[in-house]
């Protein structure tokens, strides 16, 4: 199940904030999407993710489009998104935040086997289950948020910055938690990341946008090592 976005220009009032992008992640990748504040990136997942629309361009799934479909619609057809900052229902427990990413499946049995596949993952999750949300640290509602999005068994993981505010070892942890799934799942994913370099790590190809263009595709471990991704984006 390919992601293929082609030719997608997204406007903000007068601002255009993606230009003309074309993208393609096979199924089963792991793409990484990195560029400076202000890039286009996360404009580009709620493009995806249905809560944006484009001004032009298409971007299709499965070979359907789906660059008018709205969000509910689309966490059916497998299509998860977890977003920038805080994903979760503070005044909720970690047990409900859960629950309410299978809302839509409707079955309860399998649910709760999600959660025990949600708390396998993060058990750290398990050892809070009853607690409220905004009692958790923020490595914990950031696992928190992608377990969430896990509930709903998608195919298609759309990812804004899960490793923004967290210690240098919770975002190690993150990130390989991020790439087991994807291998374990065999989920398509897109991981949007101001830590380029980690990013690029565990992923399988990288994207660089720049003022909503794309300026480089490659595999990741090429981006590493070009010395303009280097310079510009890597920070040495
Ligand atoms: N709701 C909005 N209204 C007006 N302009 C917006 C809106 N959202 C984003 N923009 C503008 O669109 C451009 C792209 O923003 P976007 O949030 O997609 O960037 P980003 O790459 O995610 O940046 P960051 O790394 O800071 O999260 C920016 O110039 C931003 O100011
Ligand atoms: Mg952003």
């Amino acid at each position: 199940m390919t992601l293929s976005v082609s030719n997608l220009t997204v406007h903000h009032g007068a601002i255009c904030a993606i230009n003309q992008v074309s993208i393609d992640v096979p199924a089963g990748k792991l793409a990484a999407i990195i560029g400076s504040n202000g890039a286009g990136k996360t404009t580009l997942l709620r493009t995806i993710s249905g809560l944006k629309n484009p001004t032009r361009g298409d971007i299709t799934w499965n070979g359907q489009s789906i660059s008018r479909i709205k969000p509910e619609m689309l966490v059916r057809r497998g299509i998860s998104h977890v977003s920038e900052g805080k994903s979760v229902v503070p005044e909720l427990s970690v047990r409900e935040n859960l629950e309410l990413g299978a809302i839509w499946r409707g079955n309860k049995k399998e649910a709760k086997e999600s959660i025990n596949q949600v708390i396998t993952i993060f058990p750290r999750l398990g050892e809070r289950i009853e607690q409220r949300a905004d009692t958790l640290s923020g490595g914990e509602r950031q696992m928190l948020a992608i377990g969430r999005a896990i509930m709903a068994k998608p195919q298609l993981l759309l990812l804004d910055e899960p490793s923004l505010g967290l210690a240098p070892l919770v975002v190690e942890q993150i990130f390989q938690t991020i790439r087991q799934l994807a291998t374990s799942m065999n989920l398509t994913v897109l991981l949007v990341e101001q830590n380029a370099m980690g990013a690029l790590k565990i992923a399988d190809l990288g994207i660089v946008l720049n003022l909503g263009k794309v300026v480089a595709v490659n595999h990741a471990q090429a981006l590493i090592d070009d010395p303009a991704v280097r310079t510009a984006y890597l920070g040495y």
